[in-house]
């Protein structure tokens, strides 16, 4: 079970506390997405501004970190959380081997630069080459093949998901294309298109279903054998798979 932007139903997504939260409440993952400022920092943003999250407003690409660090990010004054300590709160957690599940967003001004300061920075805390894709810490996600592609091709150990509608995963076979352990169908494609999970299953491929509040979704995910199940909902959602 992976907590979505955090326990993101209860706190403000993206929020160190919204990420405190769903360790609590037993989160087998947290969810991030990631965007670069203009000064080559990884910060959790999930829109192109900041203007939806934070009290100011603006393009995190043409803001430099110190102008972020300047804006609340949620109720209590919370300062916007880099990937660096994100990382660092799931490495800190020994309770249970927490993973780390990184969205990269395209289109962006900095393309592959992105994926690039992913892996470095994954490298800085010795993540980049798990022993297997099983024992990773980290999961790199994107609905950009191409940005899959850059991380299969740098770091061919780590983890992947190639998140989409079902038609990539049905047809095309993109996530075969680019290599992805996992594919990542929203939950309206898997309510629509079930047989998803198995077909990647016979290609040797987990599947990772968004975003999962609703009971009888969860549930339907469970009984179809879904891998992983992103939520905003962390604590009633373990409750409801029966952990
Ligand atoms: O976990 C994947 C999901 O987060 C993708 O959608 O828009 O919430 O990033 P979005
Ligand atoms: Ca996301």
């Amino acid at each position: 079970m992976v907590a979505h932007r955090g326990a993101s139903a209860a706190l403000p997504e993206h929020t160190l506390a919204a990420y405190e939260l769903a360790l609590e409440e037993g989160a087998d993952g947290l969810e991030c997405d990631v965007r670069l400022t203009r000064d080559g920092h990884l910060v959790c943003v999930h829109d192109r501004t900041v203007d939806r999250t934070s009290t100011g407003s603006g393009v995190v690409s043409e803001m430099t970190l110190g102008n972020l660090s300047e804006l609340a990010f949620g109720g209590n004054g919370e300062p916007v959380l880099t990937l660096s300590e994100l990382i660092t709160l799931v490495l800190d957690h020994t309770t249970r081997p927490t993973k780390l599940f990184i969205e990269t967003k395209h289109p962006v001004r900095f393309g592959g630069l992105v994926e690039s300061k992913v892996l470095a920075e994954l490298a800085r805390f010795g993540l980049a080459a798990p022993p297997s894709a099983t024992h990773s810490r980290a999961v790199v996600m994107s609905f950009s093949a191409a940005a899959v592609w850059r991380i299969r091709r740098s770091a061919p150990l780590l983890p992947t998901v190639l998140l989409g509608e079902s038609s990539r995963y049905l047809g095309g076979g993109a996530a075969t294309t680019v290599g992805a352990t996992a594919v990542g169908p929203s939950i309206k494609s898997l309510r629509e298109h079930p047989e998803i999970v198995d077909r990647a299953a016979a290609a040797g491929r987990a599947t990772y279903c968004w975003t999962v509040d609703d009971r009888r979704d969860v549930e339907l995910c469970r009984d179809l054998g879904v891998g992983w199940v992103a939520t905003n909902h962390p604590g009633r959602t373990r409750e409801w798979l029966g952990r």
